[in-house]
């Protein structure tokens, strides 16, 4: 058996169960996708949002990208966060990084990864560099990183509160609360670094006067 044919087997096996345990499962799934939640995520295969949270299907709507990144004009993501916002009404977007990140190490090196990479981990540096003092003052290379992926994750925050998407919603419905998380990829657990509730003011620089 080729090794993406294990995949298709397995799913097969995984549908037949879940409908042993419980014939109504796909019929209710396919008519409610409520989630509560929109997760950021990091791409790595080692952070599936669903398992490490215990949730189920239809519990969290997500988006995966090289290191968790909010891009300003990533029609992807941004694709995701007014649906999730302005369709699903979510109540909570997560940013979760995760310790050891490649992309963030990445980031952290002076080595050429050629275009594409270059341009994405391009804004990781910028964090770096809006929090250089801190970061220099660290000498333990990984606690550097450590440290960085979670002063990534708070930047992501503040970038999804510089949206008009986040903004507009936080004025007429107070909602969503944004959380920023870093999982352990050594004990698997989940630390909250930031926080940030409906209607927090941000640097008037970044505020719509007019939505
Ligand atoms: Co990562």
């Amino acid at each position: 058996m080729k090794a993406y044919e294990k995949l298709l087997v397995e799913n097969k096996k995984w549908a037949g169960d879940k409908v042993k345990e419980d014939p109504h499962y796909f019929d209710r799934l396919e008519h409610l996708q409520t989630p509560e939640f929109l997760w950021i995520g990091c791409s790595d295969s080692r952070v599936p949002a669903n398992e490490i949270t215990g949730t189920q299907p239809g519990e969290i709507f997500v988006h995966r990208n090289v290191a968790n990144l909010v891009i300003n004009n990533d029609v992807n993501l941004l694709s995701v966060l007014d649906y999730a916002v302005n369709h699903l009404k979510v109540k909570h977007v997560i940013v979760c990084g995760h310790y050891g990140c490649g992309g963030i190490k990445s980031a952290l090196t002076n080595h050429d990864f050629k275009a594409v990479l270059n341009m994405w981990l391009r804004s990781i540096k910028d964090v770096y560099r809006i929090h250089r003092s801190e970061l220099d003052s660290i000498t333990n290379e990984d606690k550097k990183t450590d440290r960085l992926v979670e002063l990534n994750v708070q930047e992501q925050i503040f970038n999804l509160a510089k949206t008009s998407i986040v903004q507009r919603a936080w004025k007429n419905e107070q909602r969503p609360h944004l959380h920023g998380w870093v999982y352990g990829l050594k004990d698997g657990l989940i630390k909250p670094v930031c926080e940030m509730n409906a209607g927090t003011h941000i640097d008037p620089l970044y505020e719509y006067d007019d939505l």
